[in-house]
């Protein structure tokens, strides 16, 4: 039945199936309420069916008109089997309640894309599920996507849509990328203008830094704490843990427009900055001081109130030091702390953070400039910047995520076409993605245990709306799903044809849900976003260039 991600094990399909009708109950037994909840008010809603309470276990009685859902400790975690028969119905076992959810986005795609709508269209109409048995099991246990919500908000709305994308290609991890140089997007009670001032800019670059051509309105938002709590409960419902980034100590210019003693006051005058209003690395970063350590941590401790997340990214990621070289008080902080330079006072900046989460219970994950300097040692790696430091984290014995920006970074281009939108960054296309492998095969099997799993990045500059993030995301999005979960052979076996007949039908089930994707043949006329008169690619984006080829 074309199911994306690919399954382990499909058997057993014979003639006839199964119909869902207006007398099919759905039983659960206790665990399984989740997704007893999430079939009811989706698949109820789409279908158009009211998915009554049946009684759990009565399957046995021969009433063969049901989903049951039920947990086998036989299974691994987040494994599922579907088993569809004329006798018992529908069942979904699994080996938590993580795979039952699982189970259930199978039968979702089963039933076909009207099955991906909101409401039903056309009532009356049986949906049949053929005879059969699905086996299946995750590859990795961290399947994720970042969405960064600072270069360019995502409303709360779009957010938990987004979540429901997530849970539909069986990803189970939402890196919330929260704060930046150009907006601060989470409320803190303690420090109200991190967001009254932080999560607002004046005006915004368009396409790439090097263009010369503005967004001349403000631009911004930020999620209240209740907000936040909604869009974690939210996941949580579909299995999916939040994993709230706040970037420390570069990428912090929207925080030091709010509170200027954050930052390097003695070599800038940060009481003249405003929410930065371009792109790049920004030289503004944090003052390595008690105060801005103190601060960080208060903003912490609300963060852990909304998020229950083990890890928490704590970014680290693009920090230059040249304010800290000509701060005298970063100077003598480096003194005071008897660390070498500037690189160690960065890793001397994680390891507190990395101390004070690991004594209330949480980790620290970090993009992999987190490896300079040393260090701390429970923390995990984000490797963006290809494969080595993700190798030498792993070797070294700390966990890894996998996102290397030649690979997996969704706001690169996905065709060399002109007609693409804002040509940033390597051309990666479907099939590109679909070979990405994220366990290098040079790694021990001891050190390959340390890659946790992989997540796509999803970096916005150039999406300034949901339709942009779409285009960007999908269906790169589905290939790498299936890279994240499917047992795939080494990227130059892959049988990249058989996933494209596939998609055929996974177009139709991202249409029925309204998902604006790039279409095969390249983007619609109202998808293209052409060089703007007088300007080339060049202006607007990084040198068209071959990606490095996958490991
Ligand atoms: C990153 O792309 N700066 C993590």
């Amino acid at each position: 039945m074309d199911l994306i991600p690919a399954p382990r094990l499909v058997a057993g399909s014979s003639e006839g199936g199964f119909l869902l009708d207006a007398g099919t109950t759905l039983r659960a037994v206790p665990g399984t309420g989740g997704t007893e909840r999430w079939l009811r008010s989706t698949l109820g809603a789409a279908l158009g069916l009211p998915l009554a309470p049946g009684e759990p276990g009565a399957t046995d009685s021969g009433d063969a008109n049901a989903v049951s859902l039920s947990l086998d400790t036989g299974l691994a975690a987040e494994a599922y089997r579907l088993e569809v028969t004329a006798e018992r119905g529908i069942e979904i076992r699994g080996g938590d309640a993580a795979g039952v959810f699982w189970g259930a986005q199978t039968l979702r795609q089963l039933l076909g894309p009207d099955a991906f709508r909101r409401a039903p269209v056309r009532p009356g109409v049986p949906h049949s599920v053929p005879y059969q048995v699905v086996e299946d099991r995750p590859r990795f246990g961290w399947r994720g996507m970042m969405l960064d919500v600072s270069r360019h908000f995502m409303d709360k709305d779009g957010v938990l849509r987004c979540l429901d994308l997530l849970a539909a290609h069986k990803l189970n991890v939402f890196h919330f990328h929260l704060t930046d140089d150009q907006g601060w997007r989470i409320e803190i009670r303690r420090h109200p203008r991190l967001t009254e001032v932080g999560s607002w800019r004046a005006r915004t670059k368009y396409g790439h830094r090097a263009s010369p051509l503005w967004d001349e309105k403000p631009h911004g938002g930020y999620y209240t704490q209740d907000d936040i709590r909604e869009i974690v409960a939210y996941a949580a419902e579909r299995h999916i843990t939040v994993v709230p980034e706040i970037d420390v100590p570069g990428h912090s210019q929207a925080a030091i427009a709010a509170y200027p003693e954050l930052g390097n006051t003695d070599v800038v005058d940060t009481a003249a900055l405003t929410v930065w209003d371009t792109w790049g690395v920004n030289p503004n970063v944090l003052a390595p001081s008690e105060t801005s350590v103190r601060f960080y941590e208060e903003v912490l401790e609300e963060v852990l109130e909304l998020f229950p997340s083990t890890f928490i990214h704590l970014g680290g990621d693009e920090c230059p030091k040249e304010q800290w070289k000509d701060s005298a008080a970063a100077q003598a902080r480096i003194e005071e702390l008897g660390v070498a330079n500037e690189d160690e006072l960065q890793s001397w900046f994680i390891r507190h953070f990395d101390r004070w989460l690991t004594a209330r219970g949480r980790r620290l994950i970090g993009w992999d400039e987190i490896l300079e300097g040393g260090l701390a040692p429970g923390a995990a790696v984000s490797s963006w910047r290809g494969y080595a430091a993700g190798i030498a984290a792993a070797e070294a014995g700390h966990d890894v995520v996998m996102c290397p920006e030649q690979q997996v970074y969704l706001d690169h281009r996905q065709d060399g076409g002109e007609h693409e939108p804002m040509p940033i960054g390597f051309v990666r296309t479907l099939e590109d993605v679909y070979r990405f492998e994220p366990v290098p095969p040079q790694l021990t099997p001891e050190a390959a245990a340390h890659v946790l799993g992989t997540q796509a990045n999803v970096w916005t500059e150039v999406m300034e709306s949901r339709d942009r993030v779409d285009y960007q995301t999908f269906p790169r999005l589905v290939a790498f799903a299936e890279v994240a979960w499917s047992a795939l052979p080494a990227p130059a076996e892959r049988d990249f044809a058989d996933f494209a007949r596939r998609m055929t039908a996974h177009y139709r089930r991202l249409d029925a849900f309204g998902v604006a994707y790039r279409p095969p043949g390249g983007p619609l006329p109202w998808q293209r976003r052409p060089a703007p008169a007088g300007l080339t690619a060049r202006d607007l984006g990084r040198p068209i260039e071959g990606a490095p080829p996958n490991v």
